[in-house]
């Protein structure tokens, strides 16, 4: 998903970047490199009380050795952020490569089938934090939220590892950005 066209370029500009138009073009520049940052590519389960959610998410990353933490931005707007706030635990799932159409799936709040035990149509089951754990996940982390960072439209939300594991062989390459056409940053 690409920023929004025809928002007006974002500060700060190297020196020599003077103009509007030289401020656009920067802009864009800026938002290509930023593009070409290779990323994961994950699905994000949360739950507050008996409310559930799992979302499409690439910005993920381990941010310390000890303690064992996690680091996810989550865009202020999301229900996932709604969720991850009120109830403080996330799940970050990875995805077999060959599922890649999963992906469309996870863009906008779920819909919860709690007889069918279903998110979207997808089997999940409720992790030891709480927070869903797609059951077609490769490998998934049960996270808690340990620190919320501001960072403008999003919240980085940093998690330690409470519970973990493989549902499918370790070796199931993993999907990845660059296996869809889509943008998310920049
Ligand atoms: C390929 C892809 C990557 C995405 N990466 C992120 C991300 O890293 N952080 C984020 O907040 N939203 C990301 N999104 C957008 C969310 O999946 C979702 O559309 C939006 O945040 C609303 O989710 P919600 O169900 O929690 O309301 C991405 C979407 C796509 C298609």
């Amino acid at each position: 998903m690409a920023a929004p066209g025809g928002t007006p370029p974002i500060p700060p500009y190297p020196p020599g970047v003077d103009t509007p138009e030289q401020e656009a073009e920067y802009d864009k520049l800026r938002r290509r490199v930023l593009w070409s940052l290779p990323y994961g590519l994950y699905v994000v389960g949360s739950r507050a009380g008996e409310r559930r959610n799992l979302m499409t998410l690439n910005w993920a990353t381990q941010v310390s050795f000890e303690p064992k933490l996690v680091g996810i931005g989550v865009d202020k707007h999301a229900f996932t952020h709604e969720l991850i706030t009120a109830g403080g635990v996330f799940s970050l799932c990875t995805v077999d490569r060959e599922d890649r159409a999963i992906v469309r799936k996870f863009t906008k709040p779920v819909e919860v089938d709690l007889a069918a035990g279903t998110l979207n149509g997808f089997a999940f089951r409720d992790g030891l934090s709480g927070a869903p754990v797609l059951t077609q996940a490769v490998a998934w982390l049960d996270c808690e939220v340990r620190q919320s960072v501001d960072t403008g439209g999003h919240t980085f939300f940093i998690g330690e590892v409470v519970d973990c594991g493989f549902q499918a062989d370790e070796e199931t390459p993993v999907l990845r950005m660059e296996d869809t056409r889509m943008n998310y940053g920049g």
